[in-house]
């Protein structure tokens, strides 16, 4: 598949560029400052030390990992340091010179994980170093062949980022006379292997809203009065409500719960409005019950009702009596009387001053009828891929922002009032109403494996500050005093999932109304960390604790965000050499990355921990999510099915974003309170979900084209499932003309035949798949350009 054949020409062109050289050469590294200081470390070669060449023309050999993505990342002033056995790499983190990050490499290609110290510290610990590294820009005398190694490095990089750009636009571009190709496929019924039946899930992670405002049927915002500035800085308890005396009166006297410790008092007569998410829709003859805890020092009432914004009824008015002074829960059902995508919740005090917290609005109809429970209509779009799997509740939101923001999963079960709510480090607020019980529930019901993530007894790395040193963007972990009870709260993790209902935890999962026990198999330990020191220690004690209490749990490590590079090689070594099972794997890529790598997993070593693919996508310019990122996506997961044998699991970008409400693209699933509209990206999953086999059955393909570009944009996959016995034949045509396949083996008279295709412009987005039942009825059939086509073959 790949075009590697080119880079040895290229190495030659460069090796005769530098024929005659010295058999040693300066070297120095340095910055430029250039894209806000963010290009990092360069390096350049010098001959007589005065005329320097830059490597790869500012090749980025070395970027700063220090503090926040956007606003940090920054790197000034670096400097290389020869040490014995490997290079050292110092810079400063901003202008300031305040923070220094530190580095070691020993190819100066591959480098550890940061670390940051104040400058104070670096003097003080690193006096030999220091000095080197206050004395600036030096340089150092190396073979030519090690410049040459630097130099080849960033070639085969520029070969391959050229070839990742290339588009379909770029592609037919290259190619305007493409004739249509003639594809001959032999299917060989006899040379199967057993591959994972469990390769499609969903990633779910409460960001863009996905949670609160998302798949939480919830309506009202900032139910319990808990916003704060630590969420976003302009809010505080009474955010999202509105007074009709002006202010909201917050107490906190004798709340409901310590872990909710902020009420409204409503005063008599008083009027509180609450918006929702951006509006409340309602739908005309649907319920919707309210309910809310109220104390009274006397006998007083509430009326509460929906409204428009001009006061407007659009549902009957309830009066709530509120006989005592002691909290008390009250709920009632209303039925809406007209559609309204914004509508808003009234609560007014009549007769007395009467306290309020809790006050929830939830459509009668959640998914499967659960109480607390799921938006419909995003949960059985879930639903419908029938995915495998759900990792949840995130990605970074798993790890946090700083050691306090840990997502702590026993914060998020029990009685609504007894949640701990916490900022979400996306920007917004966690109520938690959407906690573990609900997550398990719900992958229960539609018969996906819970994959919890807990995080790896460190924050994320991108964390705003380090509660240890005060140093932003450095990876401190949970103090190592405190790692027992942080892994006896993922030991009890399991017993609550799993432990009959006598044990301590079984008994919480029991009351709260599953006595069946969940039958956990994965958790995974980590997201994207660092391969760093800190995060290997706590790792290594978390994995062991597991291991010994419960060898059963398939746990899952972590290597990185990205497909090559430190935390991927690092993470990679670490895991094997613990014999962790399954490793975590994350790429972001742009399509022409994963039409040129399709390759990836077929060089993995099938002996080391499997893949768990737990993030992936193509994307473009702007990030949508059209049919080249759709097409691009099932194309390489032609590839990962026939690697099923290594690649365990895949779940894609997060699952859900609310319009407006997005901080991060490409996501599945868009939606706003009144509709969902899922990608094309979705439906690519969807058909890989719904046609699932267990046995990968090779196939071999001749294209009437010999260019290799063009053959690569063609791709098969043959599975079986052995329980149905159905046969799944998938094809991808990522060409702008048509593909006719020609099956070689198979007498299409002998199956009855679904066929589902997803077809249209690469630029498009919301295209639908279709599926025809029995219209193939020879052995040649047309793949029309752009498209992918699902054959579901069953013997009649
Ligand atoms: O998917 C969004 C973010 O991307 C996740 O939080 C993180 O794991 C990844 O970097």
């Amino acid at each position: 598949m790949k075009k590697l054949f080119l880079i040895p020409s290229m190495i030659l062109c460069v090796i005769t560029a530098y024929a005659g050289n010295p058999d040693s050469v300066f070297v120095k590294g340095y910055a430029t400052g250039k894209n806000d200081n963010k290009n990092g470390l360069h390096i350049a070669y010098s001959f007589d030390g005065n005329n320097w060449t830059s490597i790869g023309n500012e090749f980025s050999f070395l970027r700063s990992d220090y503090g926040r993505w956007g606003s940090s990342k920054k790197m000034f002033d670096p400097v290389l340091i020869k040490l014995n056995d490997k290079w050292a790499c110092y810079f400063f983190t901003e202008a300031e010179h305040k923070v220094v990050g530190v580095t070691y490499s020993e190819d100066l290609v591959l480098w550890k994980p940061q670390d940051y110290f104040s400058y104070e510290e670096v003097k003080a610990k690193y006096t030999a170093v220091f000095k080197a590294f206050v004395m600036g820009t030096h340089s150092y005398k190396v073979p030519w062949s090690f410049a040459q190694s630097l130099i080849d490095h960033t070639e085969l990089q520029t070969y391959k980022n050229a070839q990742s750009d290339v588009t379909a636009k770029s592609f037919a571009e290259k190619n305007p006379g493409l004739k249509p190709v003639n594809v001959s496929l032999s299917v060989n019924m006899n040379a199967k292997k057993q591959i994972s039946n469990n390769l499609i899930g969903v990633f779910f992670e409460d960001l863009n809203y996905a949670a609160d405002g998302g798949l939480y049927a919830e309506l009202v915002q900032n139910r319990d009065f808990e916003y704060s500035p630590k969420d976003r800085k302009e809010w505080n308890s009474s955010s999202q409500w509105k007074s009709s005396k002006g202010l909201v009166k917050i107490d906190s006297i004798a709340p409901v719960n310590k872990n909710n410790p902020h009420y409204a008092t409503i005063e008599n007569g008083e009027v509180l409005v609450n918006n929702g998410f951006d509006g409340i829709a309602v739908a005309a003859g649907e319920k919707y019950t309210i309910s809310l805890f109220a104390r009274s020092a006397n006998k007083s009432s509430l009326s509460v009702v929906l409204t428009d914004s001009n006061g407007n009824k659009l549902s009957n008015e309830i009066m709530l009596a509120v006989n005592t002074n002691n909290w008390k829960q009250y709920a009632a059902v209303f039925t809406a009387n007209s559609s309204f995508k914004y509508a808003r919740l009234s609560v007014t005090a009549k007769k007395y001053a009467t306290a309020v917290d809790l006050v929830s609005l939830f459509p009668a109809k959640t998914f499967k009828n659960r109480k607390n429970g799921l938006r419909n209509d995003l949960a059985q779009a879930i639903a419908d891929i029938k995915p495998r799997f759900m990792r949840f509740p995130g990605g970074c939101l798993a790890h946090g922002n700083g050691l306090d923001n840990i997502y702590r999963w026993k914060n998020s079960i029990g009685k609504l009032e007894e949640r701990k709510p916490d900022f979400n480090l996306w920007g917004y607020h966690q109520t938690m109403g959407l906690g573990y019980y609900e997550y398990f529930q719900f992958c229960e019901d539609i018969g996906a494996e819970p994959l919890p993530v807990l995080a790896a007894g460190v924050p994320c790395q991108n964390s705003s500050h380090n509660q240890h040193t005060g140093i932003a963007g450095q990876q401190g972990g949970i103090p190592l005093n405190e790692m027992d009870s942080y892994i006896q709260d993922i030991l009890d993790l399991v017993e609550w999932a799993n432990g009959d209902k006598t044990t301590t935890w079984g008994k919480v999962r029991a009351a709260a109304g599953h006595p069946q026990p969940f039958n956990l198999k994965y958790i995974g330990i980590g997201n994207e960390d660092l391969i760093s020191e800190v995060f290997k220690e706590r790792f290594a004690m978390i994995y062991k604790a597991i291991k010994t209490k419960y060898p059963a749990i398939t746990v899952i490590g972590t290597v990185g965000p990205f497909y090559e590079g430190s935390d991927y090689s690092f993470g990679w070594d670490f895991a094997s050499s613990l014999g962790v099972p399954m490793v975590d794997e994350h790429y972001y890529v742009p399509p022409g990355w994963m039409i040129d790598n399709q390759d990836f997993y077929d060089k993995y070593d099938r002996q080391k921990p499997k893949v768990y693919l737990g993030e992936y996508a193509a994307h473009v310019k702007g990030r949508p999510n059209n049919m080249e990122t759709a097409l691009t996506e099932a194309l390489y997961l032609c590839n990962v099915e026939r690697n099923g044998d290594v690649v365990s699991m895949t779940s894609y970008a997060p699952l859900l974003a609310k319009e407006g409400r997005t901080q991060w693209n490409p996501d599945m699933i868009y939606f706003n309170n009144s509709e969902i509209k899922p990608t094309t990206g979705y439906e690519v999953q969807k058909m890989f979900g719904n046609n699932s086999g267990d046995e990968y059955i090779e196939s071999t393909v001749s294209i009437d084209n010999n260019n290799t570009d063009v053959q690569q944009r063609i791709a098969r996959s043959v599975v079986r499932d052995t329980k149905t016995g159905e046969l799944f034949i998938k094809l991808v045509n990522l060409l702008p003309v048509a593909a006719t396949i020609d099956f070689k083996n198979i007498v299409f008279s002998d199956y009855t035949t679904a066929r589902t295709i997803l077809q249209g412009n690469p630029d498009d987005k919301n295209v639908k798949a279709v599926t025809t039942q029995n219209d193939v009825q020879s052995n040649q059939l047309v793949l029309p350009a752009y498209s992918f086509t699902v054959l579901q073959m069953k013997h009649p």
